[in-house]
């Protein structure tokens, strides 16, 4: 008998990541690998990795280090993902124990990757992909969330902002047709899945290859699914930020009151050096579109503090606009040069230690803006889905359709499942998270 095939995998970064991941063990375990919790009990480590900062890549780079010495016990590596993208076969040079490395857009060949690996073979790849036009779609997806259910709806980005490497990770940018993302969603409603999170580095590009629906009307006809009760979608990019998307949240219930629309900068100019194809006016715009809706809807975005050349000018515009969207939830960074971006020839003048002062009167100011948005809240009754429990504080953990945590006391000795629905009454507030008793 053949040994047994076992493989660990560790995801790193986005959720595009998290549900390439359910995809690849899904891939594995059609190729007869089991899925292992450890290194130590793995005959293949995989890491699906993330470059989005150079922290982050980092980190892959400290985990394989770690690890080198079980190679010599007979295991193979594999590196997936961004950094496997990015760096390709330098990995082999840097990690010479490693033997697969490979983009997301090469998945398609998995099975083809992993029977070479099996032979024997070394320094396998797949990096040559990015141009393609398919999407990795695949019957085995493993789900291992087990109250959200992931849907790529367009894979890749053609955005090209200046510091991101997402275009040069995850290639051009192509879209799966409306007939097949509902088809899935009707997939995934029969497993039991209520909540489903549409996903996408540029989401709301989304263009249906068959022309039938546009993202707005995909968006509703997700949110139509029976048995679906909450549907996300992340990320958006404010250039295509369209009317119709706010009228399908006011229209459809199970589209979540919550957007997530990156800002990156509230000064034009700083926009325009990033280029990301809009002005400050421009995104006051849309906010204001989402303001006006007849739901309250949730706002949250992403920063980055000092890009080259941002003054403390620029800056204070970006605090003003904090001041003036009130958002929810802010996702703060300080800017980290990346190989192949256009933003690596500009000069990254600004110090770390100015970089990271302005991040931190960034995030100070954002607490207490939350602070009071949360406080809100205090005497609601909320509906939240249940996401766990956190035992040593006897509570159980979930989130609000706003994306908003909410931790929660329950007068049951026997938790209520993930993916269960309850309305919490909520008695007290915090900048990050709301407390509560299930009613
Ligand atoms: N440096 C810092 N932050 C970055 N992001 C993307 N690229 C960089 C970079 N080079 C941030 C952006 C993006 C989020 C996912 O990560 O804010 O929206
Ligand atoms: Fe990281 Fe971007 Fe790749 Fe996601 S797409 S894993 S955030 S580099």
């Amino acid at each position: 008998m053949a040994p047994e095939k076992t493989f660990y995998l560790e995801t790193f970064g986005c959720q595009m990541n998290a549900h390439d991941s359910e995809k690849v063990i899904g891939t594995l375990q059609s190729e007869g690998y089991r899925q292992v919790n450890s290194e130590e009990e793995a005959g293949l480590i995989l890491y699906n990795t993330c470059s989005i900062r150079d922290k982050a890549e980092q980190k892959v780079f400290n985990r394989l280090n770690d690890y080198k010495k079980l190679y010599k016990s007979g295991k193979r590596f594999g590196v997936l993902g961004c950094v496997a993208q990015q760096e390709g076969e330098k990995i082999f040079e840097r990690a010479p124990y490693v033997s697969l490395v490979s983009g997301s857009a090469s998945y398609r060949k998995l099975p083809e990757m992993l029977a070479r690996l099996e032979s024997g073979e070394n320094r396998i790849t797949g990096l040559d992909d990015r141009q393609t036009d398919e999407t990795f779609e695949t019957e085995f997806t493993s789900r291992q969330n087990p109250y959200r259910g992931y849907i790529t709806i367009i894979e890749g980005c053609d955005k090209f902002c200046a510091y991101c490497v997402v275009p040069y990770t995850r290639g051009k940018e192509r879209s799966r047709t409306s007939d097949s993302v509902l088809e899935e969603a009707r997939r995934i409603a029969d497993l039991g899945y209520t909540e489903i999170q549409l996903l996408g580095q540029n989401v709301n590009s989304y263009k249906d290859p068959e022309g039938k629906l546009s993202f707005a009307e995909l968006l509703a006809a997700v949110g139509q699914v029976p048995g679906i009760r909450r549907v996300r979608f992340t990320t958006s990019h404010p250039r295509h930020f369209t009317k119709d998307i706010v009228e399908a949240i006011d229209s459809v219930p199970t589209l979540c009151d919550h957007v997530h629309l990156p800002v990156q900068s509230g000064s034009s100019r700083v926009l325009k050096a990033m280029a990301r194809e809009y002005t400050r006016d421009w995104y006051l715009e849309r906010i204001s579109w989402i303001k006006a809706a007849k739901r309250r809807i949730s706002l949250s975005t992403d920063i980055i503090v000092g890009f080259p050349g941002e003054t403390p000018e620029d800056f204070i515009e970006t605090m003003d606009l904090l001041a003036e969207v009130q958002y929810d939830g802010v996702f703060g960074f300080k800017y980290s040069a990346r190989p192949n971006t256009p933003a690596l020839v500009m000069i990254d003048s600004i110090p770390e230690s100015e970089k990271a002062h302005r991040l931190q009167v960034l995030l100070d100011r954002q607490r207490e803006i939350q602070r009071a948005n949360y406080a809100n809240h205090l005497g609601e009754v909320i509906e939240v889905m249940v996401e766990g429990q956190n035992v040593a504080r006897g509570q159980i953990s979930g989130r609000s359709s706003q994306n908003k945590p909410v931790n929660f006391t329950w007068p049951n000795p026997i938790a209520p499942a993930p993916g269960s629905y309850l309305q919490v009454k909520i008695t007290a507030t915090h900048p990050n998270s709301l407390v509560g008793e299930a009613v």
